[in-house]
């Protein structure tokens, strides 16, 4: 029989315990957020005033390259600053926020380039609309939807990722799942619902035929124009045509479970755990930030990719709230919080350079971009920290 003194004593155990593990969750958010903002301040003072917006600190140099808002990654440094803005409730970031946004304005009116558009704009003035409801930066989003849906081909049935390059037919990047988070957007606040179905029709391609029999996916998926079907995948900056790019597979960690969140529909959530567990189970690192592509000859000499792991801590907390399963929720929690912990202890550039992370990798074949600071690892680190003091 429990005694009422069996139960307390229970209690106090289960106090104890609470209290034991509150105290060892050291990890100080907040003192994140803090150095982001020191870093932030310092590259506002470098800007040159000429409408461009930092890309990447290349590795060996303490320098910034600026790119203009054509640039695809030209979103996540406004994005950055309106989380800053987000985090702190300073007007002195939403001020810049607005400034650097206002640059993409031209490509809401602009033809479609590339699927980019997304990372441009939602980024930016979505992020401002969120956080200020401007009617204006509404708009803005609202029109480039419907300039990415432009992209849209309706025998293939998706979104042609690079309409400058070929690569021998309609092509879709795994990338371009992270765009349709503008459609959904669009299609719930704007009038063109059309959009929702062309993400969704996006997605369901994407997920038939993307990707391998273990779920790790192909960079680049080639399609016949006139007939719709797959003709083969590639790559373009893996290692291999069959080789699993760390940010590949974490864009595609991240675009089904925000597929998930847009329409509730559970053949999307099965899908996300699938490519989840592959990028988790195939993940050496102790630190678990990945090598830039899982199957790179050199492992254990290749460079790492610290926005793959920003991206996928990022995502991982979102997923963590979709099971029931209380295992995998624990495993997500833990391993993003590892992953956030990891970069905020041993990624951080301090004085190396005023971005947030060193040690990213944009684009290996091409020598591009290798083992350095680069804008989007940066947002999704933040975006991660936002999510993990909400969740906290
Ligand atoms: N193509 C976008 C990226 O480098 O992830």
């Amino acid at each position: 029989m429990i005694t009422r003194f069996t139960k307390l004593v229970f209690t106090l155990f289960l106090l104890t315990v609470s209290a034991y593990s509150q105290k060892n969750d050291s990890f100080n958010v907040k003192k994140q957020l803090e150095y982001c903002a020191e870093q932030a301040s310092k590259t506002l003072k470098v800007i040159p005033e000429d409408g461009t917006s930092p890309r990447a600190v290349p590795n060996g140099s303490a320098a910034w390259k600026f790119v203009g808002y054509k640039d695809w990654t030209s979103g996540f440094w406004p994005g950055e600053l309106w989380y800053l803005y987000q985090a702190t409730g300073d007007k002195k970031w939403k001020k810049e926020a607005d400034k650097f946004s206002r640059f993409l304005t031209p490509l809401s009116v602009s033809k479609a380039g590339d699927h980019d558009l997304g990372f441009q704009i939602f980024n930016s003035f979505g992020n401002g609309y969120r956080l200020t409801k401007s009617p204006q930066y509404k708009d803005i989003v609202l029109k480039t939807a419907d300039t990415l849906a432009t992209l849209f081909n309706p025998k293939v049935e998706t979104i042609q990722s690079w309409p400058h390059n070929k690569m021998g037919g309609h092509n879709t990047i795994i990338d371009n799942m992270m765009n349709l988070e503008l459609l959904f957007w669009a299609s719930k606040n704007g009038v063109n619902k059309k959009l929702y179905d062309i993400a969704v029709k996006h997605a369901e391609t994407t997920m038939a035929n993307h990707f391998r029999p273990d779920y790790s996916a192909y960079h680049v998926l080639i399609y016949d124009y006139k007939t719709g079907k797959k003709i083969k995948g590639r790559t373009a900056q893996g290692y291999s045509d069959d080789s699993m790019w760390a940010r590949g597979q974490a864009w595609a960690i991240y675009g089904f479970t925000m597929v998930y969140r847009e329409t509730k529909d559970t053949k999307f959530l099965d899908f996300a755990h699938k490519v989840t567990r592959v990028y988790l189970d195939r993940l050496t690192t102790e630190d678990l930030v990945p090598y830039w592509d899982f199957n790179a000859p050199g492992i254990p000499n290749e460079p790492r990719d610290a926005s793959a792991a920003a991206i996928v801590s990022s995502a991982l907390l979102e997923l963590s709230s979709y099971t029931n399963d209380k295992n995998l929720k624990s495993e997500y929690l833990a391993k993003s919080k590892k992953m956030i912990e990891s970069l905020s202890y041993h990624y951080q550039s301090h004085d190396v350079n005023s971005a947030f992370l060193l040690h990213s990798t944009g684009h290996k074949p091409a020598g591009s971009e290798i083992d350095c600071s680069i804008n989007y690892a940066d947002y999704y680190y933040l975006e991660a920290l936002l999510r993990l003091q909400k969740m906290k």
